[in-house]
């Protein structure tokens, strides 16, 4: 196991490393390994990139920033991804929200107190024929409807 000096363990990022045959134009992906790891973007994580792979922190800063898909705050296990681009928006994405964030007690960009959900609004995820879209982890659920949005967390709840 390998670690920080404040004892975050690092040997998870290191195998990431480990796979990658040099690290240009490899990037987004090996930020997107280590976020699967963590759930989000932790500062030490990121330190470790830079040191291993010779990027500068301002550098991976500014692609974690960039990229709404990457947080570098702590997530729930479950993160819901509710799309409000135009062709969601018109398709009634708000009320869907709303529903959501009553449900779970919490608002967009926050975590439930139990840390099993976090609520995302996002831009277009590219599939406006299926408005309103919500994505919860790699599931994306289609033509979502206020009134479905009861059982579509409870089949999350249930997964644990
Ligand atoms: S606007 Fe929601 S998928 Fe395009």
């Amino acid at each position: 196991m390998s670690e920080t000096t404040t004892g975050f363990d690092t040997g998870g990022i290191d195998t990431i490393l480990a796979r990658y045959d040099g690290f240009e134009g490899h990037l987004i992906g090996i930020l997107h390994e280590v976020q699967k790891l963590y759930n989000y973007l932790p500062r030490e994580a990121l330190e470790r990139v830079s040191e291993q792979t010779g990027f500068t922190l301002e550098r991976l800063y500014s692609i974690a920033t960039f990229y709404n898909f990457f947080s570098l705050e702590p997530r729930g296990k479950h993160v819901i991804r509710v799309c409000t681009g135009t062709a969601c928006h018109v398709k009634g994405a708000p009320r869907v929200l709303q529903e959501i964030e009553e449900r779970l007690e919490i608002s967009s960009d926050e975590t439930t107190p139990d840390g099993q959900f976090s609520i995302e609004h996002v831009h277009c995820v590219g599939t406006c024929s299926l408005a309103p879209v919500v994505v919860v982890d790699q599931d994306t659920h289609s033509h979502v409807k206020p009134s479905k949005v009861r059982a579509l967390l409870k089949n999350y709840e249930d997964k644990g």
